[in-house]
C-alpha cells in the first residue's frame, strides 16, 4: 500500500519523512526558494543540503537570486490575452535551464511571465516563465496520405531561441498493427543520430485500428491520437509543450488522460508517478538509488490509465540525456539534448497488454534456466578470500537452507583485473566450483567493463588484444583509447558496439572460464561509471560536452560526471549518443558469449545498467541499496517498474547492501525476496554476514520456511517467465493490473501489496515493528496460503496480519498453482514430485496452468521440446489438457491435489478412474486434500469429488 504519514503500517520513521521531503526535485527546491523570500531561502537550501548528505557534494548553489530586480523590466505581459487563460496548472515550461530566468528575459522568448499565486497546493513547481497560447512553432506546410500511415512536411514559422533550429522537420506516421502506432519527427536533409536498437519493427496491417490520427492540413502543427472506440485521447500535443527541434534541444509534450501515469525508469520513486511538477532525467549514472537523480537505467516508456480504465504505453525511442516533465494538467513534456524524436504508442487496453505490444516490440525477456529462480548468495569482502566462502558455503548446506547460486563479487580478480583469479586468496576457487557443480549448485561472479592499461606489457592480454582488435572506445581526438579509473585503477573500455568487440569479449571469457567454470555473469559498473570526471585527461570544452540545455542530471549539470567524456568517440557514434546504451550494448556482448561457451545450456546475466530491450538478454538488480527499510519498500515499486519495462528477472540486494542489517530487517527482507523473480541476498565489504544461516536457530527456521515457500512455488514461477517469453506478460504486477476497473482509485496508487502473475497477492512488511497493518484486498475470493480460510471481499482496505514467521500470502479464488515439493536445490526439488493447489471461486471453479522442460537448454521452446499442461476445475471435476508433450525424458508425476473452498464433504473421490480409499484423503475447514497419488501429468487428469 502507499505510504501514509502517521498511519502504524507504512509509518515513516525520521530517515523516511526525509526521503520523502526530498521527493521535491532539486528545480522543485529551487523554485520553492525563489518563492520563498531569499533569506528563507538559504534555509530551505540548507535543509535540502542535508537530506542529499554525500551525495550533493558539487551541486552548486541554488539559483536563488533570480527573481528579477532590473529596473528595465517594462515588458510585463502578465495581462496579455495569450498569457491570461493559462491556468497555474495547465502551465508549459519556457525557461527550462537550471536558472538564469527573469521577467525581461523569459518576456523577449515571445513567452508568459507570471509569479505562481499560491492556489496550487504546497510550495510547488509551477513555472513563471511559461508558453502563451499563441505561440506557433512549426507550421503544417504539406500532409500526404500514405496506405499505412502520413507524410507531414513542418517548417518553423517562430523560431525557438535554441541555436541550430532544424527549419524543415518531417513527420512519418506509420500505422503499424491495429494496436501500435509509429511516429518520428527527424530532418529530412539531414541524417541525424537514431538508437542502434534490434526492434522487432514487424507490420501487421489491418483494416481499422484502434487508434485515429489527426494532423491539421496546414497551420499551426499538432498531433492528436484518439481511441478509436472511446475517442479517449492517447497523445495530443494540443495544450501541451510545443515542438522544437534544434540540433541540441529536442522538446515535445502531450496530454495525459489521467494524472495516473507509471514508468519512466530508472528512478526511484512511488509506483504511481506524482505529476505536480516532476522531473526526472535521463542518463545512466553509477548512482545509489535515491530520489529525483538519474540512476543506472534509461527507460523512457510510460503506461497511463484513462477514466475509463482502459489503458495505453507510450515509448520514446530516444537515448541521448533527456528530461521528462510531468504536469499536474495532467500533461508531459519531453526534453532531450538530441537525436530525433521516435515515438511508440500502444493501445492496449489492459495494462498486460500495453505491455505484451511494448515487449514485442523491444523484444520478450528471455528464458532463464530454472536453477537461476532458485536463492541467490553473494558478499563483497569474504574474510580470508576462498576460506571465508567456504565457511558460507558449508554453514548454508548445514542449516539446510533452500541455496542454488553462490557468487563473488571483485575480491575474486588479482588486484581487481577482469578475466583473472587472485591466486593468492583464491586459489581453490576452481574446486569450490566443482564442488558446487556436483551438489546441483551453480556459480556466478562479476565482471566489470573497465580494462587495465597499466599492466606490463605482454602480460594481460585483455588489454593487449583489445589494442590488437582495436575494440576500446576512444579518445574524443580519436587518438588510442580514452583512459577513465575503475576498481583496478587506470583502465580502457571495450566499445561493445564495436564489430569486433564480441568476439574480444568471448575469447576473455572462454579463457577464464577454462579455469573457473562459471554458470552466468554479473556484468556492474556499466553505465559506464568512471572514478575520474570525463577521463584522465579531462574533457573537451565544446558543445558536446557542454551543451545549451542539460537535464537536472547528477551531478551539477555536466554530462561526464562519473562517467566518460560525452566526446568520446565509439565505433557508431559519439559516446554522447551512445552512453545510456553501454550496459545494455554490454549485456547482449556477455549473452552472447555466455551462449558460445555453454552451448545450448541456458545462462544467467545480471545487469546494473539497462536500456529497452536489455530484458532479451539480461536481468537486473536495483544496485547498491541499503540496509534500511525504505529500501524494502522500494525494491517493490522498483519490480513493478522493471517488470514494465520488459525486465522481468528483478530483485533488490536482500538484506541490504550498504550498511549493517538487523535480525528483524532480514528476516522480513528474506520473506519479502523470497517473492523477488531475482533472489539474491548481497553485501558490502566490511559489513557483518548477513546470509540466512549465519541467524540464530528462531530466525533460521522463519528464513528456511521463506526459502521453502518460494521453492514449492518455483514451478509456477517457472511457468509465469514462460508466458513472460513467449506473450511478454509481467510477473510482478500491482493489483490494477488485474482489477483495472475497481470503483476505488486506491487500486492505483497500491504499491506496497503486489501480485504474482494474477493468482497470488503479497503484502509484506516493509517497517520495523509491525505485524499488523492495512491494505487493499480487491473484489474477488481470497485464501490465506497458510491456513485456507477465505474472505468474499468486497474491494476495500481491511486489517492485514502480518506476522513474524511469515509473509502474508493470499491466493485468488479461481486459480490452480502447480507447486512441487521443496529442496535444498533447484536440482533436487525438481526430482520431487509436483502438486496441484486448486483454491476455487464462489461459483467453484478454478484455472491454471504448468510449464515444464528441462530446465537448461536453450532450444527447449524452440525445439518444442516442453511440456505445457492446463488445468480447470468445474462443477466438481479437476482435469487437465496436455497443450504440448514435448519433453518426456523426465517424469512428471502429481502426489497431491489439494482443493480450497469445497463446501460439502464428498463421500466419493475418483482419480483418472479409480475410487480412492477413504485413507488417501482429507476434509476440513473446506479444504479437500488428495495425498498419497502417483498420477503422470503427461496423461490426461481427471480428479472428481461428489
Ligand atoms: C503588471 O501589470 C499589471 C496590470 O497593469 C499590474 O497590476 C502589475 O503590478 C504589473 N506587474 C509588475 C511586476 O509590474
Ligand atoms: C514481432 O512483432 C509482431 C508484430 O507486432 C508480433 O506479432 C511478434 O510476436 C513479434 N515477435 C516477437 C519475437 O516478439
Ligand atoms: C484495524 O486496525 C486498527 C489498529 O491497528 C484498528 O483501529 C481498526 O479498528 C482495525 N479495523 C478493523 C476493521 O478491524
Ligand atoms: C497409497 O496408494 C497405494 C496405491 O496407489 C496403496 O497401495 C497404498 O495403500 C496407499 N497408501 C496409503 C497410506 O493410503
Amino acid at each position: 500500500m502507499k505510504w501514509t504519514p502517521g498511519v502504524k503500517y507504512g509509518r515513516l520513521g525520521d530517515d523516511e519523512k526525509c526521503e520523502t521531503e526530498s521527493r521535491l526535485s532539486n528545480l522543485q527546491k529551487r523554485r520553492r526558494c525563489l518563492i520563498l523570500a531569499k533569506t528563507l531561502c538559504t534555509i530551505c537550501f540548507a535543509a535540502a543540503l542535508g537530506m542529499f548528505g554525500i551525495y550533493v557534494a558539487g551541486y552548486g548553489s541554488p539559483d536563488c537570486g533570480t527573481t528579477d530586480n532590473d529596473p528595465t523590466n517594462n515588458l510585463n505581459n502578465t495581462f496579455a490575452p495569450q498569457c491570461t487563460p493559462i491556468t497555474d496548472n495547465q502551465r508549459i515550461d519556457c525557461w527550462p535551464e537550471s536558472g538564469g530566468v527573469s521577467e525581461h528575459k523569459c518576456v523577449q522568448r515571445g513567452c508568459c511571465w507570471k509569479i505562481a499565486e499560491q492556489s496550487s497546493p504546497g510550495l510547488s513547481g509551477v513555472p513563471w516563465c511559461y508558453y502563451p497560447t499563441n505561440f506557433q512553432g512549426y507550421t503544417v506546410v504539406n500532409v500526404q496520405t500514405q496506405p499505412n500511415g502520413m507524410k507531414v512536411q513542418l517548417q518553423t514559422t517562430q523560431p525557438s531561441w535554441w541555436p541550430n533550429e532544424v527549419q524543415q522537420v518531417t513527420l512519418d506516421i506509420e500505422y503499424d498493427t491495429a494496436n501500435r502506432l509509429h511516429f518520428k519527427f527527424y530532418d529530412p536533409n539531414n541524417a541525424r543520430y537514431e538508437v542502434p536498437l534490434n526492434l522487432n519493427k514487424t507490420t501487421q496491417h489491418a483494416s481499422v485500428n484502434e487508434y485515429m490520427v489527426e494532423v491539421p492540413s496546414s497551420g499551426q502543427f499538432y498531433i492528436k491520437v484518439t481511441r478509436r472506440s472511446t475517442g479517449k485521447i492517447l497523445f495530443s500535443t494540443q495544450d501541451a509543450a510545443p515542438l522544437v527541434f534544434t540540433d541540441q534541444y529536442l522538446q515535445l509534450g502531450t496530454q495525459l488522460s489521467t494524472k495516473y501515469i507509471y514508468g519512466l525508469g530508472e528512478h526511484r520513486s512511488a509506483f504511481l508517478q506524482s505529476t505536480e511538477w516532476t522531473k526526472m532525467a535521463f542518463w545512466s549514472r553509477d548512482q545509489p538509488p535515491s530520489l529525483d537523480t538519474n540512476l543506472y537505467g534509461v527507460h523512457p516508456f510510460y503506461l497511463n490509465i484513462e477514466d475509463d480504465h482502459k489503458s495505453h504505453g507510450v515509448f520514446l525511442l530516444n537515448s541521448n540525456a533527456m528530461e521528462v516533465e510531468l504536469q499536474p494538467a495532467p500533461s508531459l513534456t519531453y526534453r532531450t539534448t538530441g537525436g530525433v524524436l521516435d515515438f511508440y504508442v500502444f493501445t492496449g487496453p489492459t495494462p498486460d497488454e500495453v505491455i505484451q505490444q511494448y515487449t514485442a516490440l523491444i523484444g520478450r525477456p528471455f528464458m532463464p534456466p530454472y536453477w537461476a529462480l532458485g536463492f541467490h548468495l553473494c558478499r563483497w569482502g569474504f574474510n580470508g578470500g576462498s576460506s571465508g566462502m567456504k565457511e558460507v558455503i558449508n554453514r548454508m548446506r548445514a542449516a539446510n537452507m533452500p541455496y542454488d547460486v553462490q557468487w563473488n563479487d571483485i575480491d575474486y580478480m588479482r588486484d581487481h583485473l577482469d578475466w583473472t583469479l587472485d591466486r593468492n586468496h583464491f586459489n581453490d576457487l576452481p574446486d569450490i566450483v566443482a564442488d558446487l557443480h556436483n551438489h546441483g549448485q551453480h556459480y556466478m561472479m562479476i565482471v566489470d567493463p573497465g580494462i587495465s592499461n597499466t599492466q606490463p606489457s605482454g602480460s594481460y592480454p585483455p588489454y593487449d588484444d583489445g589494442i590488437t582488435k582495436d575494440v576500446f572506445i576512444k579518445k574524443p581526438d580519436g587518438s588510442g583509447p580514452i583512459i577513465g579509473k575503475v576498481w583496478p585503477g587506470n583502465t580502457a573500455f571495450p566499445d561493445f558496439f564495436h564489430p569486433n568487440a564480441e568476439q574480444y569479449w568471448t575469447q576473455h571469457a572462454q579463457t577464464y572460464h577454462n579455469i573457473v567454470p562459471y554458470d552466468g555473469i554479473w556484468i556492474d559498473m556499466n553505465e559506464p561509471s568512471n572514478f575520474y570526471a570525463g577521463s584522465v585527461d579531462g574533457c573537451p570544452d565544446n558543445t558536446i560536452e557542454n551543451p545549451p540545455w542539460l537535464p537536472p542530471v547528477l551531478t551539477g549539470y555536466t554530462l561526464r560526471d562519473k562517467t566518460l567524456c560525452a566526446t568520446a568517440k565509439q565505433h557508431l557514434s559519439t559516446h554522447y549518443n551512445l552512453h545510456s546504451l553501454y550496459g545494455h550494448s554490454e549485456a547482449i556482448a556477455t549473452k552472447s558469449a555466455l551462449d558460445t561457451i555453454l552451448g545450448n545450456k541456458r545462462s544467467l546475466v545480471i545487469s546494473r545498467s539497462t536500456y529497452p530491450g536489455t530484458g532479451v538478454h539480461s536481468g537486473h538488480w536495483m544496485g547498491d541499496n541499503n540496509a534500511q527499510w525504505i529500501d524494502t519498500y522500494y525494491s517493490v515499486t522498483g519490480m513493478l517498474n522493471f517488470n514494465l519495462f520488459g525486465i522481468p528477472m528483478v530483485g533488490s540486494d536482500i538484506c541490504g547492501f550498504n550498511g549493517n542489517t538487523n535480525t528483524e530487517l532480514c528476516t522480513r527482507w528474506m520473506q519479502l525476496g523470497a517473492f523477488y523473480p531475482f533472489m539474491r541476498n548481497h553485501n558490502t565489504i566490511g559489513n557483518k554476514d548477513q546470509d540466512p544461516a549465519v541467524f540464530d536457530a528462531t530466525t533460521q527456521n522463519i528464513m528456511r520456511d521463506a526459502l521453502n515457500l518460494r521453492y514449492t512455488l518455483l514451478p509456477y514461477l517457472y511457468t509465469m517467465f514462460y508466458r513472460s517469453h513467449v506473450d511478454g506478460t509481467p510477473i510482478i504486477r500491482p493489483l490494477f493490473y488485474q482489477y483495472p476497473s475497481s470503483t476505488n482509485n486506491v487500486v492505483y496508487s497500491v504499491d506496497v501489496q503486489f501480485m504474482w502473475g494474477k493468482s497470488l497477492l503479497i503484502t509484506p512488511t516493509t517497517s520495523q515493528g509491525t505485524t499488523q497493518g492495512q491494505g487493499y484486498l480487491p473484489t474477488d475470493r481470497w485464501y490465506d496460503w497458510f491456513d485456507h480460510s477465505y474472505i468474499d471481499s468486497p474491494g476495500h482496505l481491511i486489517n492485514f496480519s502480518l506476522p513474524m514467521e511469515h509473509i502474508n500470502l493470499k491466493i485468488r479464488g479461481d486459480s490452480i498453482i502447480p507447486l512441487q515439493e521443496p529442496a535444498v536445490t533447484t536440482t533436487l526439488a525438481r526430482k520431487n514430485k509436483f502438486m496441484l493447489l486448486a483454491a476455487l471461486s464462489s461459483t467453484g471453479t478454478a484455472s491454471g496452468e504448468l510449464y515444464w522442460d528441462d530446465g537448461e537448454s536453450r532450444d527447449s521452446i524452440s525445439g518444442g521440446k516442453y511440456n505445457l499442461i492446463s488445468f480447470k476445475v468445474s462443477q466438481g471435476t479437476l482435469t487437465s489438457v496436455i497443450q504440448i508433450g514435448g519433453y518426456t525424458s523426465e517424469s512428471m508425476l502429481l502426489g497431491e491435489v489439494q482443493l480450497l473452498g469445497v463446501n460439502t464433504s464428498p463421500t466419493t473421490i475418483v482419480v483418472n478412474g479409480r475410487t480412492l480409499p477413504s485413507a488417501d484423503y482429507t476434509y476440513s475447514n473446506k479444504v479437500l486434500t488428495v495425498k498419497n497419488l502417483s498420477e503422470n501429468l503427461l496423461q490426461k487428469l481427471t480428479v472428481t469429488w461428489k
